[in-house]
This record gives structure tokens, C-alpha cells and sequence, in this order.
């Protein structure tokens, strides 16, 4: 059965899963980079952003899982671009010629366009529909494998609340941003359908899992 997977969504400890200000040059807004340095450092996040060399410890382990069993992801318009990108008809994302995707990404966006096919496998192709809609195309296109939803915040948080998400893999980081995009709002109680496991390692970040429990 596909399943339905969130992975390694970074919060911070007052729940934003990015800063404020999102922009072209900040494209995590005034959190920069802090939300994600536990993975920049993993062996997995080098190799996302083209490097090698990486720590290969348990973050590293656990963050590896993002890619295994998926046949396509949903992100939102504002993961996909900053703000303004639908007015740029040159705009193919933030990752370059060969996205790390290889896979069908659907990208939810009020202003649709064609479908943008990348190098590697990486086709974008851009939805204007409900996240149960958006899940249906996904995983017809996923071929038997897992849907990742990808973010932002607010995409993952329609799913959640939706009850669309099967497995979710959130990251909490020891910082207090104070302001930004926030996972929680409206999400009372969330967890009250899922088996929910805890770890922190020793970067310092919490790993948390909520896996739906089996009616
Ligand atoms: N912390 C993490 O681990 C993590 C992970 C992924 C991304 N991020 C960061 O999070 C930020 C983006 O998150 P976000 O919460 O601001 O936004 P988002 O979830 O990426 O995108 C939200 C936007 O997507 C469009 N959208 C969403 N659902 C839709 C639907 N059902 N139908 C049509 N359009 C829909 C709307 O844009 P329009 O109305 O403009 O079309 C909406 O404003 C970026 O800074 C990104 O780098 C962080």
C-alpha cells in the first residue's frame, strides 16, 4: 500500500518551519541556514547539495530515509521559488539543472503552468487542487511507491490536517526563531492519531516520528 511520507521537516523550538521573510537571497527568510545545519552536516544533506564527504553518524541515518520507497513528491509554491516566481516564465526551482528529486514532483500553485521536464527525472509539473486531488495525481504517478509531501509548512499542514499523512519525520532544532511560517496552527491534537517516537542525538536537534496507527 503507498503510503503517504513527510521527512526531516525542520522546526524550531517555538514550531516555524521557516523564517520570516522569504526572498530570492533568503530563501528560508531570517532563519538562513539554522533549521537544516544538522543535515548540511550529514553525509545525506552534502550529497543533496552536491558534495560528498558528510557525517555518517545516526542524523545522518535517519535523514537518509527521505529518499527510500519514494515514487513522487508535493511540495508548495513557495518551497518551488520566492515569492513572485509565477511572473519569471524561466523560473525552474532553486536546485539547478538535475534536481535532487528524480521522481515527479507537483508543485501546488494557484497560477499552474506546464509541466517542466529536468535532468535526472525530475518533472514538475504544477497543480491548482485540494491536497486529497493533489494526492490522487501523486500517487498514480508514483508507480506503487510512497508520496513524499515536501513542504513548506503550510503544504504539510493542509495534509496533516487533511489526515492525508501516513508518516510524519519532524527535526526539532534548538533555536527560537520568534517568527515565520509556524507547522501547528490549526493542528490541535494531531497526535492523538499516531504512534509518536522520540530520539535526540548528539548534534543536539530531536528527531520525532508519528506513524498512523493502524485502525
Ligand atoms: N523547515 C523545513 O524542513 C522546510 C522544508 C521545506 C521547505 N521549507 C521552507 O519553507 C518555506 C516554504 O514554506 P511555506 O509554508 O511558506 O509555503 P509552501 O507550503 O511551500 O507553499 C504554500 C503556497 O503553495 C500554494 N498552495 C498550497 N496549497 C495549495 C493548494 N491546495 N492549491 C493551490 N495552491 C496551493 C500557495 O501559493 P500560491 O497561492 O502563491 O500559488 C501557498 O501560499 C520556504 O522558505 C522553504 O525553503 C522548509
Amino acid at each position: 500500500m503507498s503510503r503517504t511520507r513527510i521527512h526531516n521537516l525542520s522546526i524550531s523550538l517555538d514550531g516555524f518551519a521557516a523564517g520570516e521573510g522569504q526572498s530570492a537571497e533568503t530563501p528560508m527568510g531570517h532563519a538562513g541556514q539554522r533549521l537544516h545545519r544538522w543535515m548540511i552536516a550529514t553525509d545525506f544533506g552534502t550529497r543533496m547539495m552536491g558534495g560528498d564527504g558528510g557525517s555518517t553518524g545516526v542524523d545522518d541515518a535517519v535523514a537518509h530515509r527521505h529518499e527510500l520507497g519514494i515514487g513522487s513528491e508535493i511540495m508548495g509554491a513557495n518551497k518551488f521559488g520566492p515569492p513572485g516566481w509565477q511572473d519569471d516564465p524561466d523560473w525552474t526551482g532553486w536546485w539547478g539543472d538535475n534536481p535532487p528529486f528524480h521522481t515527479p514532483v507537483f508543485v501546488l500553485t494557484h497560477r499552474p503552468r506546464a509541466p517542466i521536464e529536468m535532468a535526472g527525472g525530475t518533472v514538475f509539473h504544477f497543480l491548482d487542487v485540494p491536497p486529497a486531488e493533489a494526492l490522487v495525481v501523486a500517487r498514480d504517478a508514483a508507480g506503487g511507491l510512497d508520496v513524499r509531501i515536501g513542504g513548506g509548512a503550510t503544504t504539510a499542514g493542509q495534509f496533516i490536517a487533511a489526515g492525508l499523512v501516513d508518516h510524519l519525520h519532524l527535526v526539532q532544532v534548538p533555536i527560537v526563531l520568534g517568527r515565520g511560517v509556524r507547522l501547528w496552527d490549526g493542528l490541535e491534537g494531531m497526535e492523538s492519531g499516531y504512534d509518536v517516537e522520540v530520539v535526540s542525538t548528539p548534534s543536539g536537534v530531536t528527531h520525532l516520528t508519528f506513524t498512523r496507527r493502524a485502525e
